[in-house]
């Protein structure tokens, strides 16, 4: 594991940028993407990274129950944000009534693109945020998708955020680099609680899970380590 502290979050967004197009090119161009906020900032930047964005192909490590044009989109966020000014490609969840549907058809699309590993499509990078509660993707604490073993990707309701799709811990768990991007005051003591070892918090598990973690946080997000 290896953390790396920027002085605010415009340098996190840089430092999360550098980081992201230098593991485009030396490692693989297939990543998945997070939505929110922190990982939104680091996106802008990436669009005037030095990457060969023809081969890049993106997909997103969850998604809110709802067509790819609505606003609360991230799928529609990052083509907005980063895929509308670079050549690479980013597969959006496609809309289904079921969201189960979604799911299943979006789990069979990554296993389309995605290198393909021992125990399953083996993503080379991802990118996650992680929420005030310990959420990542959107794999809340106590969320009954946290327990599944055998899919890749489920819907999952989540209580005052409404029907979500995520990638599940075994996806996750597979990548061969994860990297958190945390930014804030307000996630310092999530942080503190992740990088403690023993949290049983979505985000950590996922970190404890995944083979190699890199996060990158500003001054106020690690100010409790
Ligand atoms: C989402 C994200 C979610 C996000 C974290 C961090 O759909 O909202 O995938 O997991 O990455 O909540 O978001 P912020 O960086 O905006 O706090």
């Amino acid at each position: 594991m290896t953390i790396h502290i920027a002085d605010d979050s415009d340098l996190l967004a840089e430092l999360a940028a550098d980081v992201i197009a230098e593991r485009l090119s030396s490692a693989g161009p297939d990543i998945g993407l997070a939505g929110g906020g922190t990982p939104r900032s680091t996106y802008r930047r990436l669009s005037h990274r030095d990457v060969k964005w023809a081969t890049v192909t993106a997909w997103m490590t969850d998604e809110r129950h709802v067509r790819p044009d609505h606003p609360d989109s991230n799928a529609g966020m990052a083509q907005r944000v980063l895929f509308d000014h670079v050549a690479g490609t980013l597969h959006a969840v496609s809309w289904r009534e079921s969201a189960d549907e979604a799911a299943h058809d979006y789990a069979r699309r990554l296993a389309g693109f995605l290198p393909a590993g021992v125990h399953g499509p083996t993503p080379t990078t991802v990118v996650l945020g992680v929420g005030g509660d310990g959420h990542t993707a959107s794999l809340f604490p106590g969320s009954a998708a946290l327990a599944v073993t055998d899919r890749d990707f489920v819907a999952t309701q989540v209580p005052r955020h409404g029907t979500r799709l995520t990638a599940t811990l075994p996806l996750l768990s597979r990548a061969r680099l994860t990297v958190f991007l945390v930014s804030g005051g307000h996630k310092a003591e999530i942080v503190a609680t992740m990088l403690s070892g023993d949290s049983d918090l979505p985000a950590a598990r996922v970190a404890r899970a995944a083979p190699e973690v890199v996060w990158l946080l500003d001054r106020d997000a690690a100010r409790l380590l």
